[in-house]
């Protein structure tokens, strides 16, 4: 692939610490790009749940047709005490994500060195797994409906939906990532003994394209059971694959392990590159400390690094996590989630300076 060297970026920061973070993770990508020719154009997105509030929608009428013509997404989050979560997940964020075919939801979890994590005296050496998680259809995929809403007799019906076609390529996106990681491992997350017919599906599906990739070590665990097992025994996992309710609570875990909800990105990837990908830290908005900077950057930096690899520049990427690392490892900077009493832009200017 041939990069050019001029994007166009939409900046969605969205509601809470997302618009505390996102400048954070905006001000290192200025600082590794200078000097390189890249040049990036950033155009805000003022959507969200205040634009919810004043506007009565989440987003603009032909909010999809403007977000298609961006290079990439970078994404704070969304969400707010004073909006019904559930419009603020399903009428922008869900969206976005199953209309651009960001079908991959990639996120790291590394226990960077120099922290300490919740389960005492392991090392980075312990925590360094990556989840690609379904991200288009599985438990979010919308269907279902209440009826007799409000009386007695009200029932809510919320349908799971998995397809042979959805399985295949997140399965075979893992192999292939499991294949570039010098531990060559891939677990698969699955409830097939309960959820007898999606989850059933899900491991036939699965143990059919592991015949493609002999080279990777591929095992199945019970989501309960993988979930104790980064707790326990981390070390013993490297890429996991997983559905889209099992990522969303797997990934808290292992973000929570390495330090905190705070620390761990998020890449929406459209692999086929038909629509922009989306970049955002995991966390939410946060509302319990929004407003006071204090929120933790690393998770929104860490995205923008992920955003400017999609883009085709690895070294960009390795230069921004690098600064993060060290000015982890320094000891010094840290918010309070991590046990310091840094501000955002503490940590901010502190990447910047390393980068
Ligand atoms: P949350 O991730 O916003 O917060 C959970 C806990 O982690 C809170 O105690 C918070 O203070 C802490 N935390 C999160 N990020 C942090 C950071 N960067 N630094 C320090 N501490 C941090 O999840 P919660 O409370 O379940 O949801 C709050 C709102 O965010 C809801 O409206 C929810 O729907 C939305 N949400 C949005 C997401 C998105 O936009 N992708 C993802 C998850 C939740
Ligand atoms: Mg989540």
């Amino acid at each position: 692939m041939t990069h050019k060297q001029t994007y166009n970026i939409a900046v969605l920061a969205g509601d809470g610490i997302g618009k505390e973070v996102v400048p954070a993770g905006l001000a290192a990508i200025e600082a590794a790009t200078k000097g390189t020719g890249i040049s990036i154009t950033l155009t805000d997105l003022p959507w969200g749940c205040d634009y919810y509030l004043s506007h009565g929608r989440m987003m603009d009428e032909d909010g999809f047709e403007r977000a298609a013509a961006f290079d990439a997404i970078y994404l704070g989050a969304i969400g707010s005490p004073k909006v019904p979560d559930h419009i603020a997940v399903w009428d922008l964020l869900l969206p976005l994500r199953q209309r651009f075919q960001q079908y991959v939801n990639l996120r790291p979890m590394r226990l960077l060195p120099g922290l300490t994590s919740p389960l005492a005296h392991r090392t980075s050496a312990d925590i360094d797994m990556v989840c690609v998680r379904e991200n288009s259809e599985g438990e979010y995929s919308g269907l279902g409906g209440r009826i007799h809403v409000g009386t007695p007799y009200e029932v809510a019906e919320q349908t799971g939906l998995f397809t042979r076609h959805g399985i295949e390529r997140i399965v075979r996106y893992a192999f292939e990532l499991a294949t570039k990681r010098p531990r060559r491992m891939l677990a698969s997350a699955t409830k097939s003994n309960a959820l007898r017919h999606a989850m059933v599906l899900w491991d036939e599906v699965a143990d059919g394209v592991a015949k493609d990739y002999p080279s990777v070590e591929y095992r199945k665990y019970h989501v309960d059971a993988i979930a104790a097992r980064m707790v326990t025994n981390p070390a013993s996992l490297d890429v996991i694959v997983c559905s889209n309710l099992f990522g969303d609570v797997l990934t808290d875990i292992g973000s929570a392990i390495s330090g905190s909800l705070g620390i761990a990105p998020g890449a929406n990837i459209n692999p086929e590159r038909t629509f922009p990908s989306m970049f955002e830290p995991i966390h939410g908005s946060a509302p319990d400390i929004a407003g006071k900077g204090i929120a933790n950057p690393i998770g929104a930096i860490w995205a923008a690094a992920q955003m400017m690899d999609h883009l085709g520049h690895r070294d960009i990427h390795d230069r921004i996590l690098a600064a993060v690392e060290r000015v982890v490892a320094g000891g010094q900077i840290r918010t309070p989630d991590l046990g310091g009493t840094s501000k955002t832009a503490d940590v901010a200017a502190a990447v910047v300076s390393e980068i």
